[in-house]
């Protein structure tokens, strides 16, 4: 089995969504050592912003005329399609920033979608873990519920779209002994950290039994 691990944190060594995802990973490896690991850093080694519109824009121009612009643009975008390919199964950390997907991550997804072409199940019936954290809490009855624009639209990609087999590990109030304002919520962010790290470990069991 192959995994293709991708990270989108712009955290560095602070990253909730990375320290989860080496949980996964550890778990696997632990259980199947010879696994191959391929690993992208989304946040640390970003994709060209305007890969994708150069990319899309390639398709509205006869072969001979594209740019050399935006034939590197087709040429990420299919290799990033067979970095998907290659991979029996997936390990996504993409955590919750500004209400919303990771802009590193959103480049990813687009730029997959290229390779493959729209409408293409990109991960059929890939197992994938997406690890995904947000530094506050967006449950039912919260204030900020119907905030969280991050965690739905990735089950859609993911799941609907590219027909992946999917499990989801999620951490929420990360930010709590990080911003003081949030120092009411200590107790019950230590139980959502304790959730998250045992539903990593059984996620990365999961994938060892594939
Ligand atoms: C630039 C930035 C924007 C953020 N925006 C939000 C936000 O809108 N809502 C929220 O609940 N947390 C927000 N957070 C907190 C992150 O969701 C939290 O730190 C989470 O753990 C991120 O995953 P990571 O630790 O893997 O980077 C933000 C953090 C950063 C650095």
């Amino acid at each position: 089995m192959t995994l293709l691990r991708l990270d989108a944190s712009i955290q560095g060594d602070r990253s909730a969504s990375s320290a989860l995802a080496d949980t996964v990973v550890a778990e696997l490896t632990a259980a199947r050592p010879e696994t191959p690991v391929v690993t992208r850093h989304l946040g640390q080694d970003p994709l060209p912003a305007d890969a994708w519109a150069l990319a899309t824009s390639a398709g509205f121009v006869a072969e001979a005329e594209r740019s050399a612009e935006q034939r590197a643009a087709l040429d990420l975008a299919a290799a990033l399609a067979d970095e998907v390919r290659a991979a029996d199964a997936l390990v996504l950390a993409l955590p919750l920033y500004n209400y919303g997907v990771s802009q590193h991550a959103k480049a990813w997804i687009d730029l997959v979608t290229v390779g493959f072409g729209t409408g293409v199940p990109a991960l059929e019936g890939k197992p994938t873990v997406l690890v995904t954290t947000r530094g506050g809490a967006f449950g039912e009855g919260t204030p900020r519920e119907g905030w969280d624009h991050n965690t739905a639209y990735l089950r859609r990609i993911l799941a609907d779209l590219w027909l992946a087999d999917l499990t989801v590990v999620e951490r929420e109030f990360t930010l709590v002994g990080v911003n003081p304002a949030l120092d009411q919520f200590a107790e019950l962010a230590a139980v959502m950290a304790k959730q998250a790290e045992e539903d990593a470990v059984a996620a990365g069991r999961a994938l060892a039994a594939r």
